[in-house]
């Protein structure tokens, strides 16, 4: 059960577009694809910074746009996620891809204005693996799937539940309409994800730049089958 002090979750909203921007390009710093494809020999520092903040933001608008972000404590903690793509009306997806290519076209000039080329050549890669390792681990499942898109706690409010929570939300949804779920994933929070149902299955590495020195970089995708609905409900943590 909530505990009476507790923050609510509720939708983001537009109000708090700059706190989760905040949060997210904090709780992405240590992030080992970021580092893949922000530390690079010819990188700008300051202009990678940029184009991260300003593409996370135009992100998060749409995502509050089509509702489907939820926070806890307006920006404590987020999380975006998709429903399944044959689940929406023909008014829904036209919606959809104005948005989609409003976010892509300004993603691209981002990309041109604020980017390296070395920069631009990892992140082709990271695109064109993520797109096989989808295929391979989900293949053409992903249609009928609900998608957790980014998920993130603000460090000092990490350990509270919160982030249990907001998946717990979304697989809820999902559950409910007898979906699974599947995101992309770094190693290092695979663990965290095991706790709530999820499963790995797909690896792939990151790393094929020579001038990158630190090892390869490890993704999973990830997909949680769904589950009967009395042991799920919205709003459940787990410490409930
Ligand atoms: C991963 C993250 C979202 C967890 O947020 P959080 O709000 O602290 O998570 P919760 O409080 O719900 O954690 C629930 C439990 O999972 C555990 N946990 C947290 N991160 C973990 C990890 N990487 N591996 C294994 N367990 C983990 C917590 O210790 C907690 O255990 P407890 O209940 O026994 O104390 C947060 O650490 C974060 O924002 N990290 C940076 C961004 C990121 O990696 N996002 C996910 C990638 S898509």
């Amino acid at each position: 059960m909530v505990q009476r002090n507790e923050p609510e979750l509720r939708p983001l909203a537009y109000a708090d577009l700059p706190r989760a921007v905040h949060l997210l390009t904090k709780a992405n710093e240590d992030d080992p694809s970021r580092h893949y494809i922000d530390d690079t020999p010819d990188a700008c520092a300051k202009a990678s910074e940029y184009a991260n903040w300003i593409g996370l933001f135009i992100r998060s608008a749409r995502e509050v746009t089509k509702h489907e972000a939820w926070t806890i404590g307006g920006g404590d903690s987020v999380v975006y996620y998709s429903p399944p793509s044959d689940t929406l009306s023909r008014r829904r997806k036209r919606l959809y891809a104005i948005l989609d290519w409003l976010v892509n076209a300004s993603g691209k000039s981002l990309t041109r204005i604020f980017r390296t080329s070395q920069q631009r050549a990892r992140r082709t890669e990271l695109g064109t693996k993520m797109i096989a390792a989808i295929s391979g681990g989900i293949g053409n499942r992903v249609d009928q799937l609900f998608s957790i898109d980014l998920l993130a706690t603000a460090v000092d409010k990490q350990g509270r539940g919160y982030a249990s929570r907001l998946v717990n939300q979304v697989t809820a949804m999902a559950d409910a309409q007898f979906r699974g779920t599947w995101l992309i994933t770094n190693q290092y929070t695979v663990g965290f994800y095991e706790r709530l149902g999820f499963v790995t299955v797909k690896e792939f590495a990151l790393g094929d730049d020579p001038t990158w020195t630190k090892g390869p970089v490890i993704l999973c995708v990830m997909l949680r089958e769904p589950q009967s609905l009395d042991s799920n409900f919205l709003d459940r943590g787990l410490r409930d």
